[in-house]
């Protein structure tokens, strides 16, 4: 764990990109709880609470559970960070325009709004690879073939699109998540360790959107071989 300024920081990201795995090792990093909705929601499933039991089958299909049950989670499990410095990493949302708003205006009641929108970039092919191999390893009910496209699609049709958003907010990082998992994370690390000296030195000043994904080659990607 690093010392310095907490950091809050938001993920948007696709199925697959690496969410679950960065949102660890930034948490770790940081010393600052994961808040992973996914693992929420597949939490109560397990226990079978009547939450569990209302969102079943969203999870199971791929589609989104009702924004007022997720936001409620968001609220508490923020607030519960309030209580423990601050800091967070969300991990699964906002994934649409209505949820990156009411994100935000919740952390605006806190005092704690986000201080990085972090995009892991990845394509569609690579995501479905690792979403299968996945399935044949730990069984998750949303990992099958058909349902692996459906979450794509809803992640392409209502989640990428609030991307923007936050680059018009000026908080934006984007990261390449084509490497491996190792080489993502450092490259994440060092992005947002800028950001954090970055964000709290002019708290007031217009901040920029960074894209970092062509930067492999600075960390640690090999060159493309010459023809
Ligand atoms: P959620 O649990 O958030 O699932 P997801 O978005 O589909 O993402 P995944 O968990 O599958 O992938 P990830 O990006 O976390 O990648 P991971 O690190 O695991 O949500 C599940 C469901 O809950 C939704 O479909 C919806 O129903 C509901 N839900 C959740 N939030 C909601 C919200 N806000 N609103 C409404 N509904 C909501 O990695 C995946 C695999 O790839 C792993 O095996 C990993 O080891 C591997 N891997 C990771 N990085 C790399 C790498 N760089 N190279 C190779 N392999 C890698």
């Amino acid at each position: 764990m690093t010392k310095g300024p907490m950091m809050r920081v938001l993920m948007v990201a696709p199925p697959g990109a690496g969410k679950g795995t960065q949102g660890a090792v930034i948490a770790t990093h940081f010393g600052i709880p994961h808040i992973a909705t996914g693992d929420l929601l597949r939490d109560h499933v397990a226990r079978r609470t009547p939450l569990g039991q209302a969102v079943q089958a969203h999870l199971d299909q791929g589609e989104l559970v009702p924004d007022e049950i997720v936001l409620d989670m968001v609220r508490e499990a923020l607030a519960d960070a309030a209580a423990t410095g601050g800091g967070y990493v969300l991990d699964g949302v906002p994934r649409t325009m209505a949820q990156a708003r009411a994100t935000y205006q919740i952390g605006l009641e806190l005092g704690m709004t986000a201080d990085v929108a972090l995009h892991l970039k990845a394509d569609d092919r690579e995501l479905e690879r690792r979403l299968l191999a996945r399935a044949a390893l730990e069984g998750r009910s949303d990992d099958t073939e058909e349902t692996i496209r459906r979450r794509l699609r809803v992640y392409h049709e209502l989640t990428h699109p609030i991307v923007a958003w936050y680059g018009d907010r000026g908080i934006f990082v984007t990261v390449d998540a084509m490497r491996p998992a190792d080489q993502v994370g450092r490259e994440i690390l060092a992005a947002l360790e800028v950001m954090r000296s970055f964000v709290h030195r002019s708290p007031d000043q217009p901040r920029r959107a960074v894209d970092l994904s062509g930067l492999g080659a600075a960390f640690g990607e090999l060159p493309a071989p010459t023809p």
